[in-house]
């Protein structure tokens, strides 16, 4: 199906400087787009056993609606865009998606958060279309443990993706949120993966969606202090991008070790992101309610001029911060991170 580009704002920022800068002087470069709310884990920090329904078709953002707001977006100055789900890759014509979307003007580094669990069969593409990295989620290396946590027992898929990645050289990060029952023998196992392989292992604070207990999340306090009692010899690198990941070196490993505080929302003075929703809800923050119906926007008659100025006023109201973002809006039910993306 040929698609078509309607006019978009003339200009694009130069890399790494975008026009798109919020109320309180935070350049927004990096689009997250949660393209699907399917998924074939179940894991338990993520969505409750039963399931969550499923969201009817029609009301998803199609692909060309996807393509579309994301040329907008780039034509504003968002340079770094990442493919979310639920599964990516539950969604078919995901691949051919990337495709396209890697011929977007402005945009430099397309990249993917994959569960990996049938991602290995598609990596060659993934390679061609000169993905910028892979962020693979992978809670621990115990396959009855893995079983406890997704609900499924799909261990060795993953960890094919995993090699995969590694022997072609894209970039990969390993997500693992730490849960109440996570030993320090699991995080020591995870972390060999860091020493072995050139590879960015993230410890996360679990979030409490999804109706999920907020009893049981540690704090970012908590998580460093663990970790550097496992780790005495951790050396916190420099950032000077922003990002969501406190980044350590260790002596002989060949990758780094991190913790993400998503929990804690300790980098929100540099938050650089905002994400679409796969129901087309422009978020200006994770802990938001949704700032603007994009869909409602992408299925009227406005053109991409029109719909740029929508989101350049959205994200001029941005909050402060996560915080302040949670408690200001009104929450009837925590929702799924299926339907959120990460
Ligand atoms: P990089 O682009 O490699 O830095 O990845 P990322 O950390 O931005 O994305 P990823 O999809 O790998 O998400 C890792 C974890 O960070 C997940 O638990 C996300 O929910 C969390 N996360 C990502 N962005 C935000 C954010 O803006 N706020 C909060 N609180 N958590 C976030
Ligand atoms: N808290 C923290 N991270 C989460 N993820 C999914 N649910 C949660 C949660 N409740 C992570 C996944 C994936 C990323 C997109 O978000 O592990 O890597
Ligand atoms: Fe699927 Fe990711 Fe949710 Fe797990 S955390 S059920 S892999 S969307």
């Amino acid at each position: 199906m040929s698609l078509k580009i309607r006019s978009v704002p003339p200009e694009v920022s130069p890399p790494g400087r975008s026009s798109l800068v919020d109320n309180q002087g935070r350049p927004i470069t990096y689009l997250r787009l949660a393209i699907t709310d399917r998924c074939n884990l179940r894991c338990r920090y993520c969505r409750p056993e039963s399931g969550v329904p499923f969201i009817p078709h029609a009301e998803i953002l199609s692909l060309e609606e996807l393509e579309r707001v994301s040329s907008i977006f780039c034509a504003l100055g968002v340079s770094k865009i990442r493919i979310t789900g639920g599964e990516p890759f539950s969604r078919r014509g995901c691949l051919d998606f990337l495709r396209r979307l890697k011929r977007i003007n402005g945009l430099k580094n397309l990249h993917i958060t994959t569960n990996g669990v049938k991602t290995s069969r598609y990596l060659d593409d993934l390679q061609e279309i000169g993905v910028a990295g892979i962020n693979l989620s992978l809670d621990t290396l115990d396959p009855r443990r893995f079983n406890t946590i997704t609900r499924r027992d799909y261990l060795d898929g993953v960890l094919e993706t995993l090699h995969g990645t590694l022997d072609r050289n894209i970039p990969l990060k390993v997500n693992s949120v730490i849960l109440s029952d996570t030993n320090n023998d699991e995080i020591i196992r995870l972390a060999t993966l860091a020493r072995d392989y050139p590879i960015s292992l993230r410890f996360i604070e679990r979030m409490p969606f999804s109706g999920t207990e907020k009893s049981d999340n540690l704090n970012g306090a908590d998580l460093y202090q663990r970790l550097h009692t496992i780790f005495p010899s951790l050396a916190e690198n420099s950032s000077i991008s922003p990002t969501t990941a406190r980044v350590f070196s260790l002596p002989n490993y060949k990758g780094q070790l991190g913790i993400i505080q998503g929990y804690s929302r300790l980098f929100c003075k540099t938050c650089n992101k905002v994400r679409i929703t796969p129901e087309g809800m422009l978020k200006t923050c994770l802990y938001d309610n949704g700032a603007l119906d994009l869909k409602m926007l992408l299925r009227s008659d406005r053109n991409d001029l029109e719909i740029g100025e929508a989101i350049t006023a959205s994200i001029k109201n941005r909050f402060i911060n996560g915080h302040e973002a949670e408690r200001l809006s009104e929450r009837f039910e925590e929702p799924s991170m299926s339907v959120i993306g990460g």
